[in-house]
């Protein structure tokens, strides 16, 4: 044997050169997601810096590779527009606070106020009672945050940490529904707290309350409950998970993240609604992203505590760090003011009336798609019974996932779902107007589907690698890790 091999000549190279499955895949996905619009990538610092012309020039290019068309509120989700004047207003509040940082409070008076400010509009609107003063340990307190999935993971480190100083508990474990966000399972892997998932109902698509009460024990924090959740759209049963959080003396976090600025203003609207704030007495957390619903730039979300003290168990301090004393209220050090102004700018210029409004309009167009679908479309079901923004349909006679595809041909970009498969729609107020066009096109979509398929209920055996869930889960992780790589590609 030679002890050196010329490249391409063994048949081990040979097959070596031939893309594995799972690098054919992720091939596959690149083609799909790199759309760099002809413009070369740029690898390295250029060596001398550009112009402000000509950076300008570079932008305007980058903004130019197409985004999917998402203005003719064919997307679910993903872009909550908050109107015309929205994009004036954030360019407004950025360049007015483009360096500020709120780490640094005292060279950032505004900020600060801004921030305490958007924190006690919502609890307001949440229902909580505000502490009269600095001093004041009665009454809501909370913190803004980068997004939804910060609020939660900052709730869950909350509890972890009042149950270890409080109750001595060392292996801590939560309790959430199934169709709770992903973002408790990655706090969950963050914090080294034990997840039980709880099955939902199949009609009302809430969580089994039965079940929540038979998982607690003494290693119990907190239970979970969503208003709405983002599968199904649904509102758990939060006044039962209250009855619980109390006799059992747990957290109770409900996940307004999605429900936002649209569930205080459901009833107002004259919609059904099932209450879910901090006049349920064991709720003891609220998450709220300002970044949805409320039409505030994206980086913007809120975690509410019904006391001072539940969330001083958020803060991290390091008193003995060398750089000084150091104390931050989430995951982040330095935070982008901008985005603070840009939220506190957003919600004085939607206000009570605005708000009212954009959830009349939304929740309007959400129970006009139900409607749509339960009289017109025999083949489909509707998951639950939504109340809110989301609206998610399944079928039992034919295949969803040819429903899905034949509304992506139409533009349409919707969220599909498993266990069971379906598809969900979250409106927006860029749907409002394509309510018709939806139940248009989806008549289309239904029309030309097959009779449902073993596969609808197991997308990833169409890779052909069937086998145990434990395989199927582990090859799905791996191509979502190549699918982030090839983010940065
Ligand atoms: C119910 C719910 N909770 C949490 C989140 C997480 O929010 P973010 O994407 O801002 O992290 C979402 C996002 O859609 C959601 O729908």
């Amino acid at each position: 044997m030679p002890s050196h091999r010329t490249l391409g000549t063994t048949d081990e190279q040979m097959t070596a050169s031939k893309p594995s499955d799972l690098d054919q895949a992720t091939l596959d996905i690149a083609a799909k997601v790199i759309k760099n619009g002809g413009i070369d990538r740029e690898l390295a610092l250029p060596e001398k810096g550009l112009s402000a012309a000509q950076v300008s020039q570079a932008l305007a290019a980058l903004s130019e590779i197409p985004n999917t068309k998402w203005s003719n509120g064919r997307v679910s989700g993903a872009v909550y527009h908050g109107g015309e004047d929205m994009a004036k207003i954030w360019v407004e509040a950025f360049s007015r606070f483009e360096v500020s940082n709120p780490l640094h409070a005292d060279c950032f008076p505004g900020v600060r106020k801004m921030e305490s400010e958007i924190v006690s509009m919502a609890l307001t609107l949440f229902n909580s009672p505000l502490p009269s003063s600095a001093i004041d340990q009665t009454g809501g307190a909370g913190c803004t945050t980068s997004g939804g999935t910060e609020s939660i993971l900052m709730a869950c480190k909350t509890y972890r940490d009042r149950a270890r100083v409080e109750k001595g508990i060392k292996e801590p474990e939560m309790i959430i529904p199934l169709s709770a966000h992903a973002a408790f399972d990655k706090a969950g892997e963050f914090f080294g707290i034990k997840v039980h998932h709880v099955p939902v109902d199949e009609e009302t698509r809430q969580v089994d309350v039965a079940q929540v009460a038979a998982l607690i024990n003494e290693n119990t924090i907190f239970l979970v409950g969503s208003a709405p959740n983002f599968p199904d759209g649904a509102i758990d049963d939060i006044p039962a998970l209250s009855e619980l959080a109390l006799k059992y003396d747990l957290g109770l976090h409900v996940d307004c993240c999605l429900g936002s600025f649209l569930v205080p203003f459901v009833e107002k609207a004259g919609y059904p609604m099932l209450p879910f704030d901090f006049r349920v007495p064991g709720v003891t957390s609220i998450s709220c992203d300002t970044h949805k619903y409320g039409f505030a730039p994206k980086g913007s979300s809120i975690i509410m505590y019904r006391s001072k003290h539940l969330r001083s168990f958020m803060f991290s301090v390091m008193p003995t760090w060398p750089g000084g004393v150091y104390a931050t209220t989430g995951v982040a050090g330095s935070r982008p003011g901008a985005i603070i102004a840009g939220a506190w700018a957003s919600m004085q210029y939607m206000g009570i009336d605005g708000y009212l409004e954009s959830c009349r309009e939304i929740v309007g167009a959400a129970k006009a798609i139900v409607k749509g679908i339960k009289s017109d479309f025999p083949e489909l079901y509707v998951l639950g019974n939504p109340l809110v923004s989301v609206v998610a349909f399944a079928s039992k006679t034919i295949s969803i996932a040819d429903v899905g595809a034949a509304m992506a041909a139409r533009g349409w970009h919707l969220n599909t779902l498993q266990h069971p498969v379906a598809i969900h729609i979250a409106c927006t107020r860029l749907t409002v107007p394509a309510v018709d066009e939806f139940l248009g096109d989806l008549r289309f979509a239904v029309d030309s589907a097959s009779p449902i398929k073993v596969e609808d209920d197991d997308q990833v055996a169409l890779y052909g690698l069937g086998g145990s869930s434990e395989m199927k889960n582990e090859l799905v992780t791996k191509m979502s890790k190549r699918y982030l790589d090839v983010l940065y590609s």
